[in-house]
């Protein structure tokens, strides 16, 4: 059986032919609510949390990534789960502070932050703003002298390695993402100097979507050994230590789950281990899909069901304009390949190939060609693993179809 698809549905039960949520089918849920639809059970935000809790160390803070799903009641959730959030606009900025959370527990990242979004963090004081180029501090030290504040900053630092098995990478060569290693110590040296700059730490992102523990391991005693030894070259205290994350969940169909109590375990030791040496800094991981995407199911309706040839076509009401990364187009690998997706009121049926496409006019609007229960216009389909890059990283506006519902499920 497909991998990715066996994972996701072990957060659920089957009913007759229903794939059910607790007690309810989600295509009870589906016709309660309408589709096109995004469901997000908040049981299972919490499941992985007190997982995360269980098996990684107590020293390591968790921000949760905003971009990964910045719907207002998911942030509610999260800000009650985690330690902090990193956001990437004065937008997300915004969307935490309405959520009802403090500044002080936000951090914010992105190599093109505009003087005026500068202005909202420096006034709004939040925790900690990610330095992402020397003109972004200037900008920072000026607006600073201007308006009177102090502003908190970490340097953002691209590493000379990147990270294997990583499905995007952000660090290593030559990276719009931070400044290089080489320019760093000057950089931290000015902002340790600057009386309108409370300096706290560095921050290396260098991948995302990694299945690979060993692999992450690595990539994070990379990063503490670069941060001890970079502390003794500059001669000022590292304070705040964000390393990023880039932990996946599976999404096709031969990968696995992650081993975190592996990971867990293997970072337990190298916090033992650099904890000391560095002087008992803050440690950070800043995780998004990890923390919120296995809670989220996308379902659509079946309109059409035809064959054009000797294919099927099943056609819904849904499409990449609600969830580019379903259509493959996200860049989630360089191949297309469909993310986990089934009909949830067919279950037991026989299974048979056929095209799953969207409504829009295009044939990029496919979310693949799929061995799944034969479905008949009015079935729902239901796309797993999408509570994190789903509608708030799709082309919502293409084609001017209306916006889908997106529903939090309570524990
Ligand atoms: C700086 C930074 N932090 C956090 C994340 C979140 O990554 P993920 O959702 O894969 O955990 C990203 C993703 O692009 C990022 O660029």
């Amino acid at each position: 059986m497909n991998q990715a698809l066996k994972s996701a549905l072990t957060n659920f039960s089957i009913r007759g032919n229903e794939l059910c949520w607790g007690d309810m089918a989600l295509s009870e849920l589906a016709r309660k609510h309408g589709t096109p639809l995004y469901i997000y059970c908040e049981r299972i935000i919490q499941n992985k949390q007190q997982l995360l809790r269980n098996l990684l160390s107590e020293n390591l803070h968790i921000y949760y990534a905003v971009k990964a799903n910045p719907n207002p009641d998911i942030l509610k959730i999260m800000g009650n789960f985690y330690d902090g959030f990193d956001v990437a606009s004065a937008g997300e900025l915004k969307r935490v502070l309405d959520a009802g959370f403090p500044a002080e527990v936000i951090s914010f990242a992105g190599p093109g932050k505009s003087r005026e979004e500068l202005r909202c963090a420096i006034h709004e004081e939040i925790g900690c703003i990610s330095v992402e180029s020397q003109q972004e501090f200037e900008h920072i030290v000026q607006i600073c002298s201007d308006v009177g504040k102090k502003a908190s900053v970490s340097l953002r630092i691209n590493p000379d390695f990147d990270l294997s098995g990583s499905g995007m990478k952000m660090g290593g060569g030559s990276k719009q993402f931070g400044v290089d290693t080489e320019k760093a110590p000057a950089i931290l040296a000015a902002m340790a100097d600057e009386p309108c700059i409370n300096f706290k730490g560095i921050h290396i992102f260098a991948g995302s979507q990694n299945l690979h523990s060993e692999a992450l391991l690595s990539g994070f005693e990379n990063i503490l050994k670069y941060a001890a030894s970079l502390q003794q070259q500059i001669g000022i205290p590292i304070q705040w230590i964000n390393m990023g994350g880039g932990f996946g969940i599976p999404y096709f169909a031969h990968e696995h789950e992650l081993d975190l109590e592996f990971l867990g375990k293997g970072l337990d030791n190298l916090l033992k281990q650099y904890s000391s040496l560095l002087g008992y800094p803050k440690f950070i991981l800043e995780l998004g899909r990890y923390l919120v995407g296995e809670c989220g199911v996308y379902l659509t309706e079946i309109l059409y069901k035809k064959t054009s040839k000797e294919h099927i076509f099943l056609i819904m009401d849904g499409g990449m304009h609600h969830h580019l990364a379903a259509s493959g187009n996200l860049g989630q690998s360089l191949a297309r390949r469909p993310m986990p997706l089934t009909v949830v009121n067919r279950q037991n049926f026989p299974v048979e190939k056929v095209h799953v496409v969207g409504p829009l006019c295009t044939p990029l609007d496919t979310f693949g060609f799929v061995e799944i229960p034969r479905a008949e216009a009015g079935d729902i389909i239901g796309v797993f693993q999408s509570g994190a890059y789903g509608f708030s990283a799709s082309p919502q506006l293409f084609l001017s179809h209306p916006a889908p519902k997106e529903v939090v499920i309570p524990v």
